[in-house]
């Protein structure tokens, strides 16, 4: 059977990580985009060559020219500029939104059957960009966050009570930014929620609020280490993990940044909520019984996303 054909958009940092998980994982082959001559055909020729020692059989093409991703299956979005030191996500915008435009031609003309996962940042009015450019159905267009952060918490809850990592869910809502809603309530240790470690004398409330800031704050801790970029190896494994889900027909159920018109009294926006993600793209939206402080964060975090949304409306009159 033909192999699935990944395409990915940017081959910096995430897009080469991207590119050799594919073939790690051999989950089918890559098409490396990017506007740079040489970085995506160079990045293709070293991975490649490492499939006569890691035993993978895929094929790699990069390419500066859009029609070579005619057809793809899965499209990952990486395309744009990261942070640096001292920058936010939102200062990202204005370079970003552009980015979409071109991108989100070369999906509509080339891949407009895609299940399509966004990465550049800001992540959610990225993606919704993105696909009113593209005019992509909204069940096959998604951002890659709540997948990450909710890693980010895992590792850092595993750490804290020195249990493996595979027992730890952790479940994270809203927004990729400083307004994300980290979920104790829905996150577990081996079925047992967070609340009911705090009375089983695990962690302290306070221990556990500064967990949740570092969470947060787990994208600028990493920009402030490397100074030169944003983190790229969970990232990569995040989107890789959703891209998996809909080549496998997994139905998993995964936080991603999704197109949500009423759920949660959320209209037109994306926001980070569980959906099931298959060979039908997104086949459902959780919707989940809020706590009212529970609810009043999610709105918070879904109004900063509105605002990022409607300054890509000022820049760019075709998204009005
Ligand atoms: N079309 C295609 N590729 C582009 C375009 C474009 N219009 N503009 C820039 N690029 C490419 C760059 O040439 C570069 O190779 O996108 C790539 C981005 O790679 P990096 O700078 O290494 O950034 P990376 O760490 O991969 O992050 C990409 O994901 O997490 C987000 O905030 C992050 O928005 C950033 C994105």
């Amino acid at each position: 059977m033909a192999h699935p054909k990944i395409a990915l958009i940017g081959g910096g940092q995430i897009g080469g990580t991207l590119a050799h998980m594919v073939g790690l994982k051999e989950l089918g082959d890559v098409v490396l985009f990017d506007i740079v001559g040489g970085l995506p055909q160079g990045k293709c020729l070293d991975i490649i060559q490492g499939g006569a020692i890691e035993g993978y059989n895929t094929q790699y093409k990069g390419t500066n020219s859009y029609a070579d991703i005619a057809g793809a299956d899965v499209v990952i979005v990486t395309a744009g500029v990261p942070r640096k030191p001292g920058m936010s996500r939102d200062d990202l915008l204005q370079i970003n939104l552009k980015v979409m435009s071109a991108v989100g031609e070369g999906i509509k003309n080339y891949a407009p059957d895609a299940f399509v996962i966004c990465i550049t940042n800001p992540l959610d009015a990225m993606v919704w960009a993105l696909r009113t450019f593209a005019d992509h159905p909204p069940h096959k267009i998604v951002g890659m966050a709540g997948v990450l952060d909710s890693a980010r918490f895992r590792h850092f809850l595993a750490t804290e009570f020195r249990v493996s990592v595979e027992d730890v869910s952790a479940f994270v809502l809203g927004g990729h930014g400083d307004t994300m809603v980290p979920m104790p309530r829905f996150s577990t240790v081996a079925g047992i929620p967070l609340p009911e470690l705090i009375k089983m004398g695990w962690i302290t409330e306070e221990r556990l609020g500064s967990i949740i800031q570092r969470t947060r704050d787990g994208g600028a801790e990493i920009v402030g280490l490397l100074k030169t970029g944003s983190a790229f190896y969970a990232p990569a494994s995040s989107a890789i993990e959703m891209a998996e889900a809909y080549l496998k027909d997994e139905k998993r159920v995964l936080p991603v940044a999704a197109y949500v018109n009423g759920p949660y009294g959320i209209k037109d926006l994306y926001v980070g909520v569980p959906v099931v993600i298959g060979e039908g793209g997104v086949e459902r939206i959780v919707e989940l019984n809020l706590l009212p402080e529970e609810k009043a964060a999610l709105e918070k975090s879904a109004d900063s996303v509105k605002t990022l949304i409607d300054a890509c409306k000022q820049l760019d009159p075709r998204l009005a």
